[in-house]
């Protein structure tokens, strides 16, 4: 222990657990690279301004959970709460949507921050991997992604998640709809932070969770009722290329996301063994965002899938990823010229591409084992003084238990066979 630990709400990733959130972060990259998803990366602060506009001065995130900071040189900045606004920005800053044909398909991975209230599967600092197809209105490619996204939930292993789908109208329908869910809900008796709440960003009240809200919320005017003819039929489209392949999901009229950019199709990822924390990943379309920001019409779609959540999932289902072992041969010299010849072996083998490790710091043969067996490695290899006189090495294998003498000179080439 040292004076300091991690800050409150967020943890750190060690091994061997940290193996685990590689994982998860390759197997959600995985389908996206195979769908001709580019890889970008941007910074982890960003123009304070860019979230306020782009993800909307009335959501939580705005208002209440960013990091923000003044620099010596007075810019405001903001640590990243999504990717999204960051990710369109860089896009339209590097001009990708006139380079070549649109949509701009990009995937990211990385850190984000919110001043939240901590509990499990809630942090201050948190990964999600990202996708956002900038540049296309198409119910394909909407598709395209909540495909991708159980895609890689399934190669995980995960079977308890559901799909929530909703569509959220766009600006010819939204509008009229938000007349009409004002007019309802100024008759309700509701505190004063949810009669603001009314004016600023109307959908949201709908989300709250208080039994005395929802009883009152009976009877709202709900937003497939004014959903246009354009809107409709964009979102019956989705539904069918879902249905078509064979991806199960659940309409909820309900459905609000927390950030305002959002316009048609918008969609959950619930994880029932998660509690009140169970939304392991979301998205939707976004027409107007780049508008928002100051860039060209540019109708995009996306989502993000918390890395963190997706691994409380894993466990919430027992899952143990099949990762394998980091080390393949793990050197153990007995005495001096044994570290020489066989640290030059562990170079060697390294330089071939075989993953090898080495007993440091001089300890008995006992303790050396002990590491030998804890880097879960299949081979060891262990030589001494008389070993090295008949210019061999004891090859052993730590799954069968056999143990033979080979050439130091073949070693590289024997190892490599017998893994192959
Ligand atoms: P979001 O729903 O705010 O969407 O976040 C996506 C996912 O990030 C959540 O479902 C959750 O798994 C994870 N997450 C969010 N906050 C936390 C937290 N405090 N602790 C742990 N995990 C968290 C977005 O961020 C949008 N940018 C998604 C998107 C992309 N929409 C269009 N394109």
């Amino acid at each position: 222990m040292s004076t300091f630990k991690a800050p409150k709400g967020t943890y750190d990733l060690t091994p061997p657990d940290s193996a685990k959130y590689l994982a998860v972060r390759e197997a959600i990259s995985a389908p996206l690279k195979n769908s001709g998803y580019g890889y970008i990366e941007t910074p982890g602060f960003e123009d304070v301004a860019l979230f306020s506009r782009g993800v909307g001065e009335s959501t939580d995130i705005v208002s209440k959970e960013m990091y923000t900071l003044t620099t010596k040189g007075g810019s405001e900045l903001a640590l990243r709460p999504e990717g999204t606004a960051s990710v369109l920005r860089a896009a339209l800053e590097a001009n990708l949507h006139k380079l070549g044909n649109l949509p701009v398909k990009l995937w990211y991975s990385g850190s984000y921050y919110r001043y939240e209230r901590p509990q499990k599967g809630r942090y201050r600092h948190f990964s999600q991997v990202g996708a956002e197809a900038i540049g296309a209105e198409d119910p394909a490619l909407d598709a395209e992604l909540i495909i991708l996204a159980d895609q890689a939930y399934r190669t995980l292993g995960l079977q308890n998640f559901r799909i929530l789908l909703n569509s959220l109208g766009d600006k010819e329908c939204r509008p009229v709809y938000r007349d009409a869910l004002q007019e309802f809900l100024r008759e309700l008796d509701l505190d004063e932070d949810t009669r603001r709440r009314i004016d600023l960003n109307p959908l949201r009240v709908l989300d709250d969770k208080r039994p005395e809200v929802q009883k009152q919320l009976v009877g709202a005017p709900v937003l497939r009722d004014y959903l246009c003819d354009a809107c409709k039929a964009y979102h019956e489209e989705v539904r069918d290329l879902l249905t078509a392949a064979g991806v199960v999901y659940e309409d909820d009229e309900k459905l609000v996301r927390g950030l305002d950019y959002y316009t048609r199709t918008t969609f959950e990822f619930v994880h029932d063994g998660l509690g009140s924390q169970s939304a392991v990943g979301g998205g939707g379309r976004y027409d107007g965002l780049s508008e928002m920001i100051g860039g060209p019409a540019l109708p995009s779609v996306g989502w993000a899938l918390g890395v963190d959540r997706t691994v409380l999932a894993l466990e919430a289902e027992g899952i143990e990823l099949e990762l394998p072992s980091s080390t393949s041969v793990f050197a153990v010299p007995l005495g001096e010229e044994a570290r020489r010849v066989l640290f030059a072996k562990v170079t060697e083998l390294r330089r071939a591409g075989v993953a090898a490790d080495f007993a440091f710091g001089g300890r008995g043969l006992k303790g050396a084992m002990k590491s030998a067996n804890r880097s879960g490695a299949r081979f060891t290899v262990v030589a001494g003084e008389r070993d090295l006189a008949e210019g061999v090495v004891q090859l052993k294998d730590m799954e069968s238990g056999e143990q033979q003498a080979v050439a130091l000179d073949a070693l590289v080439a024997e190892v490599q066979q017998k893994l192959a």
